[in-house]
């Protein structure tokens, strides 16, 4: 089992498209996904296809109490066949936000209310994947106290370096308080399209940060915007790119936890057809 946060402080960098990318070739190599949606736009629960949400996350991190988290759980609205297992969400609500001053009272345990609620709980999963809001504030500093380990989301655009830079400093205080977690995963880049502003900034991110860029990147496909408008995983569309881009979050996936389950054979077909890819047709 591993916990992972997926963080920028910048906006629509694709925080939320990675984790629900992740969660979906996760799922469909067997493994039990929990989406853990930490920002009160609640994108990644309607993304999942959760609109009626019964209790939000919100209710487990104000109650304080060992694996409360499993009270606000419900089934993925995805029906993909290709799935081996189903996912499930711990949803959120626009209240979500009105949570985080009332944490921030809590001199003691402000911190990891989130590392509390999944106590016990998140063993029952394979990967639990935090979706985080674009805040570096008090949720996602208790994702970064629950993570085992944190993936850096960014754009191949001006700024973002620094950028990432700000989060492996935050990353690197949490960590001297932990022990050494969370460790830091890698930088996925995401939209990546094929003007040459974009890659110019591809290679000045993997340049300041040697080790920490994965590959493959995410590239920029209109398959993966309208698989958010739907609801869907992008795998599940049949148009142009969707393959491609499933493909590509499959090797993401591969690259995170290269030991699994899956057979070498179908696992290197995957990762060379996010290779062969061709980039966006946006
Ligand atoms: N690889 C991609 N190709 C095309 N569109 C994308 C891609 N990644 C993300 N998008 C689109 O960009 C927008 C922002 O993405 P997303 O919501 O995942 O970002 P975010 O970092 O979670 O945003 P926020 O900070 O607001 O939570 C969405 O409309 C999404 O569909
Ligand atoms: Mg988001």
């Amino acid at each position: 089992m591993s916990i992972t946060a997926l963080v920028n402080q910048k906006g629509g960098v694709g925080k939320t498209t990675v984790t629900l990318g992740l969660a979906a070739a996760y799922a469909a190599r067997g493994r039990r996904v929990l989406v853990v949606d930490l920002d009160p736009q609640a994108n990644a629960t309607t993304g999942l296809g959760v609109y009626e949400v019964i209790q939000a996350i919100d209710t487990a991190l104000l109650s304080d109490a060992s694996g409360s988290i499993s009270g606000v759980i419900q089934r993925a609205g995805w029906s993909h066949p290709e799935f081996a297992t189903p996912v499930d969400v711990a949803p959120s609500s626009p209240q979500l936000a009105k949570c985080e001053p009332q944490l921030a009272t809590d001199m003691i345990g402000a911190q990891d209310r989130l590392a509390v609620a999944l106590q016990g709980v998140a063993d029952r999963y394979d990967d639990v994947l935090i979706d985080c809001a674009p805040s570096l504030g008090l949720l996602t500093v208790n994702a970064l106290f629950a993570a085992d380990r944190v993936l850096i989301v960014a754009e191949p655009a001006a700024w973002s370096s620094d950028g990432v830079d700000q989060i492996l400093l935050n990353v690197n205080r949490i960590s001297e308080r932990r022990s050494g977690r969370p460790q830091v995963a890698g930088i996925v880049i995401n939209r990546l399209g094929r003007t040459r502003d974009a890659n110019h900034w591809y290679g000045v991110l993997s340049e300041a940060h040697p080790g920490l860029v994965l590959d493959p990147p995410v590239r920029l496909r209109a398959a993966v915007t309208e698989a958010a408008a739907m609801s869907e995983p992008v795998g599940a569309l049949t148009r142009d790119g969707a393959a491609q881009a499933a493909a590509e979050f499959t090797a993401l996936s591969l690259v995170l936890d290269p030991e699994d389950l899956v057979p070498t054979d179908i696992a290197s077909s995957w990762a060379q057809a996010a290779t062969a890819a061709t980039p966006g047709e946006i």
